[in-house]
């Protein structure tokens, strides 16, 4: 299959041909790899986390209570995921077409079954379900010619996300062997997360006391306001203009305009999760990630505050050479955790794992809000550690004997 696969994976560069703008992209779990004939010597070189795979690392990445892996969809977290393909395009004709090279590959061919399948697409708004647009701050990687949205950050270097390379530490990242295999390779978190779109809106309502208010208090626990606009750069109003504007809607720092947080809180999700130059404990470069992900399911309709029982969320991966310092550090020590911003105890207001006790801090001025009673407005529905060859490792893959 994987050989059939092999011609429609694209090497990641744009084409100039609108008709291929299309992508498929292949990855494989530790079963996977097993199940291909990777050699027991090879297989014992990956990294602890991603041998163990995603669902053995549940309370390292907060995925308790309804998120368990217990309650986890299937196959997820089952020894049977081997391989996950993607197909992403812009429109549906050319998903179908990007769609047609990845069946051709597994149709007619033994032993392969398709056990998941999962539609994502971008709501007709922009925006994910909880009414927030996303997909807006991405880190500049060193060497790659894409430059990161935020024209202060330096470019990390390639080694934080891709294999072979030397990283923010100056060491070259471990790397599974044999070199073949790990040149060029990352690894990726897949997720997907259920979201709680009418216990947010209940949530806001009950806390505020206009509509207003519930907005202002949504952006406090976001960092952006709907349009993507930063509460960094804008703090008491949503700036559609400033959403829109890619030379200027991540361009922001925290600790010379920032620094307490009456703008944009310490502990709302963008700023926990790429804290950038805030006086924090640990250094944030070391834990950067590269997003990539849409919704999954129909929208809540405008104003509905009763939950309707639909399935909505997000399906997306969290992809970098280091899973352990990257994915799992930061939703164990900056999502579920508040001692790296003085706030021990809180967790993040959007993805944190709440269990209805909760508090979040809102610095304000006379006196700071403290929201209580925090419930989780996410749930892990599963999600799969991946490795993600380079082209030639995926050619060698296709020549093992098995
Ligand atoms: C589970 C539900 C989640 C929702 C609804 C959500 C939503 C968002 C939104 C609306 C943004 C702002 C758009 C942007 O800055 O690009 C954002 C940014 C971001 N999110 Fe999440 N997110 C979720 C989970 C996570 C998790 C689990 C992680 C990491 C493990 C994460 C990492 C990030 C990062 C790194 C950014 C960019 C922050 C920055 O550079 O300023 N998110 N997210």
């Amino acid at each position: 299959m994987l050989r059939r696969l092999l011609p429609a994976v694209g090497g990641g560069l744009s084409s100039a041909d609108p008709d291929q703008d299309a992508w498929v992209a292949v990855a494989v779990t530790y079963q996977g790899l097993r199940a291909l004939g990777v050699p027991e010597e090879s297989l014992d070189s990956f990294p602890l986390a991603f041998r163990q795979g995603m669902a053995a690392r549940a309370e390292v990445l907060g995925d308790v209570g309804e998120s368990d892996p217990a309650h986890w969809e299937q196959p997820f977290g089952t020894p049977d995921v081997h391989i996950v393909a993607s197909a992403l395009s812009p429109d549906a004709a050319r998903l179908e077409k990007a769609l047609e090279r990845v069946r051709a590959a597994y149709h007619d061919t033994a032993g392969v079954e398709v056990i998941w399948q999962q539609d994502i697409h971008q709501l007709p708004t922009g925006r994910t379900t909880f009414g927030f647009r996303d997909g807006i701050s991405h880190p500049g990687i060193e060497g790659s010619g894409i430059l990161g949205t935020n024209p202060q950050e330096a470019p990390l270097k390639a080694g934080e996300f891709i294999l072979g390379y030397p990283d923010e530490t100056g060491n070259l990242p471990p790397m599974p062997r044999p070199d073949v295999l790990g040149r060029n390779g990352t690894y990726l978190a897949l997720r997907k997360v259920h979201t709680k779109v009418a216990a947010w809106r209940q949530y806001l309502t009950k806390n505020s006391s206009s509509p207003e208010e519930g907005a202002l208090l949504a952006a406090k626990m976001v960092g952006r306001w709907p349009s993507g606009a930063p509460l960094t750069l804008s703090p008491d109003h949503d700036d559609a203009a400033l959403g829109a504007d890619p030379r200027r809607n991540n361009d922001f720092l925290y600790r010379k305009d920032d620094d307490r947080g009456f703008k944009c809180p310490a502990g709302a999700h963008i700023r926990r999760v790429n804290p950038r130059d805030a006086d924090i404990i640990g250094v944030a470069r070391l834990h950067r990630i590269i997003r990539r992900g849409t919704t999954y399911g129909p929208p809540l309709p405008e104003g509905v505050l009763e939950d309707d029982g639909a399935d909505r969320g997000l399906v997306g991966v969290f992809i970098g050479a280091h899973l352990d310092r990257q994915f799992e550090f930061i939703k164990s020590e900056w999502v579920n955790d508040g001692n790296f911003i003085g706030y021990s105890g809180e967790k993040d207001p959007v993805a944190g794992h709440h269990d209805g006790t909760g508090s979040v801090t809102i610095p304000q001025r006379p006196v700071r809000r403290r929201l209580q009673n925090m419930p989780s407005f996410v749930v892990t529905r599963g999600g799969e550690y991946c490795f993600l060859p380079g082209l030639r490792a995926l050619r060698w893959l296709c020549e093992l004997d098995y």
